[in-house]
């Protein structure tokens, strides 16, 4: 008999973390996920098909006393004020008040109160930066500080089996009674996969580039990686991608010059590309599940991760 692993998933988004489980076929029980946008909300009860009444809503009204024990907390903590495209304010603004990044401690309030087994954050890679060294240093402070040994390591997907450019901040802490000090981050594995493995035969008309669009295409954001044609590896997704605002991977075919489809970005972060279908078929747009997908984390980083993690306590397939 193997222990089932109770799961509470903070910043929820579409649920990379309950994916990667999902694929290890782990015995895993979601206690509840937390996701304050209606958009994210219902795209995560499509996915892993669980009513939204599991939603908390917005973590600051959380109340830590009535959850219910859980042994893995999974926090993707907003990235806004910490990515290169943000505004760079850190976890506190000019008047001392807490950005949307600094819903970070908004996390570890229920995890000081909770005291799971495990938890796992990530965040764009700034955060390892030399601007944010003070910042990272008070999160591990505040771990430490709470009873937990944390281990993080920039990883980026392209390593990990997946043809997608995205380099990433993953933070594994594990309460300090139980840590018997053996996690080792995931070894790079060879990539056997290109981004053309994932191209679908079919792309609605208004994927494609009209003459007006073609800047987007210009030698400038090919040369300096905004912008990716046809290549092996993607360049990362972000949330801006998914319309003609502000795409960045391309894709050439015999109709002509156009922008990927939610079935080919999903599945480049390790969603099966039926996911996409689900959720066109209820009522989310293409533009909102590139937005989806661009916020979300890539699957096949946390499924590594997740087998290092969890081995010793958890049967994996
Ligand atoms: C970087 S994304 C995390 C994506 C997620 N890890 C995934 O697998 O798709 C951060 C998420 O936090 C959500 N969020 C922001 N503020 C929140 C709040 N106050 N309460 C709950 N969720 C919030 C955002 O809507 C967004 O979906």
């Amino acid at each position: 008999m193997t222990e089932q692993l109770k799961v509470l998933s903070l910043f929820s988004g579409i649920g990379a973390f309950e994916e990667a489980l999902n694929k290890l076929n782990i015995n895993y029980n979601l206690n509840n996920y937390c996701e304050f946008e209606p958009t994210a909300s219902k795209a995560y009860s499509i996915i892993h098909n669980v009513s939204e009444d599991l939603n908390l809503g917005d973590i600051t009204k959380v109340d830590e006393t009535k959850l219910e024990n859980f042994d893995l907390m999974t926090y993707g903590f907003p990235c806004q004020d910490i990515s290169a495209l943000g505004d760079m304010k850190g976890f506190t603004d000019e008047k001392g008040n807490l950005t949307r990044s600094g819903l970070f401690f908004e996390a570890m309030r229920i995890a000081k109160y909770k005291k799971p087994k495990y938890m796992v954050a990530e965040n764009v890679r700034m955060l390892a930066s030399k601007k944010f060294k003070n910042d990272l240093s008070a999160m591990l402070k505040l771990l430490d500080d709470i009873g937990y040994n944390s281990y993080w390591k920039v990883l980026n997907s392209k390593d990990y089996g997946i043809p997608h450019s995205r380099n990433r901040i993953y933070i594994i802490s594990i309460r300090k009674d139980i840590d018997d000090g053996q996690f080792e981050f995931p070894a790079p594995i060879e990539l056997t996969k290109k981004a053309s493995d994932y191209y679908d035969s079919f792309a609605s008309e208004d994927h494609y580039l009209r003459e007006s669009d073609m800047k987007y295409l210009s030698e400038f954001r090919l040369k300096k990686k905004y912008s990716s044609l046809n290549s092996d590896v993607i360049v990362c997704q972000t949330t801006k991608q998914g319309n003609l605002a502000n795409p960045q991977n391309f894709v050439k075919d015999e109709k002509g010059y156009r922008v990927m489809t939610s079935r080919e970005l999903l599945s480049l972060q390790g969603f099966k590309k039926s996911y996409a279908d689900k959720l066109l078929q209820n009522g989310i747009t293409k533009e909102q599940i590139g937005k989806l997908s661009g916020n979300s984390i890539t699957v096949d980083v946390l499924e590594h991760i997740f087998k290092n993690l969890l081995h010793t306590n958890y049967t994996i397939k």
